[in-house]
């Protein structure tokens, strides 16, 4: 090498680094676009939302969003999280949003910070913290001056901070886009013309902060100039914004959905994700976001809800775990490329858009250099053959084709490059000497958590007091305790049953009879009142009623949401079924406790003086809390705790929240499809697993939080279970799997526009160990022909080479990766004039 060319070597270097972590000063927008420096951008993002993981696993998920393809990380932010009290901030460990705005700085991609402050984001009341319902003459979202004063502050606080730490873009920093409020055009009829001129104050106040970069409102038909309104929705193709200056632009496309506490497991086909986005950007569409591209864990009691669950995985791109969900995020990745292509024509011009038949769309975006064009079949049932400029093109049902050059098929979001990874987990031993007596469960110990008021702060008032008023929420908790005098001539005594009824708003409760559960009643996601009626025994003299009123994550959407009410607001009644006597308790003198005798006493901590291993382990037992400590599994897989055999609760590890856990809550029976059908329009009902099994089972415990011994686990556990039963599991890979059609477009790297024709490239099944020090040690099944079946039970159809087996053995076994020609020209033809395809199914080690 010249010493000119080192030195331009060197040069280009050193833009390169420079560009990865200093931005451009200037972001404006037009109609077709965000600009930056001038420039009109496409841009690809996704949600990551800090709190869902930790500090240590936030580099390595932006890494990977930056693989895939992203430009632009999302994450809202939790005003809860950061203000427990008013005026007392937090923004240590898994709250530095600092850190966090940094850390995607660092990888050269933008941030969007949608500040809200309210999130909605199926976390604690919206993202609310719980004082504010308490300030005196507040009403939530609406022209009302206490909340507007608070609001303001906290949105400020959250843009000053950003400032002096220059993070804006118009400084230097990564963030080119900011939100304020969430979605408010979806509920705000009820608050009237009150909330239409709180639209227009929040809108002022977040231009006053004056960030120097353009403001959003999602799904705020109203938003006032110069802020942009945004869609969100599975699909947002249609969605045009208020000004004809305001670009097209997808805030949430929801790559999934949410799972809840007694729900099955939602998921969304990648072929359909696929297909909106394509849609999107086929329709004019220049800015779109995954939601959520890293859904993540709701560590401690941050869910919303009622019952959303622990995990927040979505089906995301990313998996909870953080490792990558494939198919989904290399078929996204794939995409993005030939969008990233394709920037430039997307931004000069409005696609020209024509029909090429009934549900058959032709968008063109042609400039004096460039032509693009996505052809769509948004039919749900037949693929179809249609002419264009000239040539023809076979359109399968429920998919966009992307020409970058206006003839050549470089992507169909129907049709899948990427190899599928199925996930499993394995059971680990936690102690590496197997002596049996020393395996974890068997140096357990444990305290009772008392039944009823145990606590000094106890306070007695007459009737049924709602709970998050009375609780603040400092805890999930809340007992409710009555003692009565029932005398011997009484009919609720004379050998005739007696039925214990409560009336709850929610969100679950178990009932104690003169310190025995009695029995328990939960609401579910979408119903969270409870009505519980259980045959109960009385004694002759003083009987107790003490009644556990707990909630499972505050309500976080809908008008007034904040306004929902939970806890046992009554009726409360005994009733016989001799003669039909009834005694309303209602409007007793009750005595209340808030939160647990164990939660005064930070058992979560795990170094309280009172943990009992003296005597046989409690199974079964309600109200207990356990302790035992473990080694972390060896490795540096992620780590879930298997949390079958207990009931319900939460779990610490080393004093850290992994969440509430209900393994006991079991998904309805119906209404799962293992193999969704992804054509036709997605709905969050439309594509659920697990049906008939515990909504949730595994619970993330970060690798961060684990020494390779001596580690704490802690668990309260409220209705009874066998901590004997649980076991630790590491995430692994199981196989890789892939099915390649000879119809298939050839992998997108393949494309350059100066490739004569595309139409002489073949497909290619390409294979990659997840792991850098994995090679692929065998192939499970191998057929080119015309084989069927889905991952993990291939089989062989009418028609197959006798070579696949080999020719793919040859070529992938010892490697960490492989790629093959789904062509005859590999194979030799085992059936002349069909379609083939190839089919691997492999494993790494
Ligand atoms: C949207 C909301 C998000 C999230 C999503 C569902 O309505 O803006 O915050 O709640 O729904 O996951």
């Amino acid at each position: 090498m010249r010493t000119t060319e080192l030195v331009i070597v060197v040069v280009v270097l050193a833009v390169g680094v420079l560009a990865s972590t200093s931005f451009s000063a200037n972001v404006t927008y037009d109609h077709r676009a965000l600009l930056i420096d001038g420039k009109r951008r496409v841009l690809v993002s996704g949600s990551i939302h800090y709190p869902r993981s930790t500090p240590e696993m936030w580099p390595d998920l932006i890494q990977k969003s930056k693989d895939g393809g992203l430009d632009v990380i999302e994450t809202y932010v939790f005003w809860n999280f950061h203000e427990p009290s008013r005026g007392q901030y937090d923004f240590e460990g898994r709250k530095d949003l600092v850190r966090f705005v940094k850390a995607v700085a660092e990888a050269g991609l933008y941030v969007h910070l949608r500040i809200g402050p309210y999130v909605c984001a199926e976390w604690n009341y919206g993202g609310f913290p719980l004082w504010l319902h308490f300030i005196p003459g507040i009403q939530f979202r609406t022209d009302n001056e206490p909340f507007k004063a608070e609001m303001k502050r906290f949105t400020a606080k959250i843009v000053d901070m950003m400032k002096q730490e220059k993070l804006y873009a118009s400084q230097g920093g990564p963030i080119i886009l900011s939100q304020i409020e969430n979605e408010y055009g979806n509920v705000a009829g009820p608050y009237g013309s009150p909330g239409k001129s709180y639209v227009k104050w929040s809108a002022g106040m977040a231009l006053s902060l004056d960030t120097g970069v353009p403001w959003v409102m999602c799904q705020q038909g109203d938003a006032p100039d110069p802020i942009i309104n945004t869609c969100n929705g599975f699909y947002c193709d249609q969605f045009t914004p208020n000004s004809n200056n305001k670009p097209k632009m997808w805030t949430e496309n929801w790559t999934g959905w949410f799972l809840s506490f007694g729900g099955s497991l939602p998921y969304r086909p990648p072929e359909d994700v696929a297909f909106a986005v394509a849609r999107f950007y086929q329709r004019g569409g220049t800015f779109q976001n995954y939601y959520m591209y890293h859904g993540g864990t709701n560590f401690g009691r941050t869910t919303g809800g009622p019952f959303i669950a622990t995990s927040y995985d979505y089906d995301a791109p990313i998996d909870e775990y953080g490792l990558i969900r494939q198919p989904k995020w290399g078929h996204l990745k794939d995409l993005h490329k030939v969008i990233k292509q394709a920037e430039e024509a997307l931004g000069a011009t409005d696609p020209t858009i024509t029909s090429l038949g009934s549900n058959l769309e032709a968008a063109v975006y042609k400039t004096e250099t460039r032509c693009v064009a996505f052809l769509a079949n948004v039919g749900t049932k037949s693929d179809a053959t249609v002419t264009f400029n000239g040539n023809s093109y076979n359109l399968p049902a429920w998919s966009v084709s992307i020409l970058p050059d206006c003839k050549n098929v470089v992507y169909n979001t129907a049709k899948i490059n990427s190899a599928a990874m199925i996930p499993s987990f394995v059971r680990q031993s936690l102690i590496d000497d197997v002596d049996a007596s020393k395996s974890l469960g068997s140096v357990w110990s444990w305290i009772n958590e008392p039944v009823g008021i145990s606590k000094d702060n106890a306070f007695t008032k007459p009737g049924l007091l709602e709970q998050i008023n009375t609780t603040a929420d400092k805890s999930d908790y809340l007992w409710y305790s009555l003692s009565i005098d029932v005398k011997g001539d009484e009919p609720f005594l004379d050998g005739s049953q007696t039925d214990l009824h409560v009336e709850s708003l929610g969100h679950g409760l178990h009932a104690f009879i003169n310190g025995k559960l009695a029995g328990s009643g939960k609401g579910r996601n979408g119903n969270s009142k409870v009505s519980l009626e259980i045959p109960v025994t009385l004694v002759s003299g003083k009987n107790t009623i003490d009644l556990l009123s707990l909630t499972v994550g505050l309500q976080n959407y809908g008008s007034f949401f904040d306004k929902v009410g939970a806890g046992i607001t009554g009726p409360v009644k005994l009733k016989s079924a001799k003669g039909g006597a009834t005694l309303d308790l209602s409007s007793q003198r009750w005595t209340y406790q808030i939160g647990l005798k164990g939660e005064e006493l930070d058992l979560p901590i795990g170094d309280s003086s009172q943990w009992n291993s003296q005597s046989t382990l409690p199974k079964n037992k309600p109200l207990t809390w356990y302790k035992t400590s473990f080694d972390a599994p060896g490795g540096s897989s992620p780590v879930a705790l298997d949390l079958t055999g207990m009931g319900k609760g939460e779990a610490w590890v080393n004093g850290q929240s992994i969440g509430r856990y209900w393994p006991t809550y079991i998904a309805p029976n119906s209404g799962c499809n293992d193999n969704c059908n992804y054509r036709g329009a997605f709905d969050a009902d439309k594509c659920h697993k697990n049906c008939g099994k515990p909504s949730q089972e595994l619970y993330h415990v970060p690798r961060s939080w684990l020494r390779p011994s001596g580690n704490t686990l802690v668990l309260f556990e409220e209705i009874g279970g066998d901590p004997m039963q649980l076991s630790f599991a590491t995430r692994e890979i199981e196989s890789l799997c892939s099915h390649i059609s000879e119809s298939h477009p050839p992998p997108v790297d393949m494309w350059s526009s100066e490739s004569k024709s595309r139409r002489q490239l073949t497909p290619v099944l390409s294979l990659e160990c997840p792991s850098p020090n994995q090679v692929i040690s065998s192939i499970k099944f191998a057929s080119f022909g015309t084989p069927h079946g889905s991952c993990g039970s291939f089989n062989h159809g009418k028609c197959s080479s006798a070579r696949a087996l080999s020719v793919v053995q040859k070529t992938c076994i010892g490697s960490k990766s492989c790629n093959i020609g789904v062509s005859i020209n590999t194979f030799g033809d085992p059936c002349k004039g069909v379609t083939k395809s190839l089919a691997v199914e492999a494993s790494c080690t």
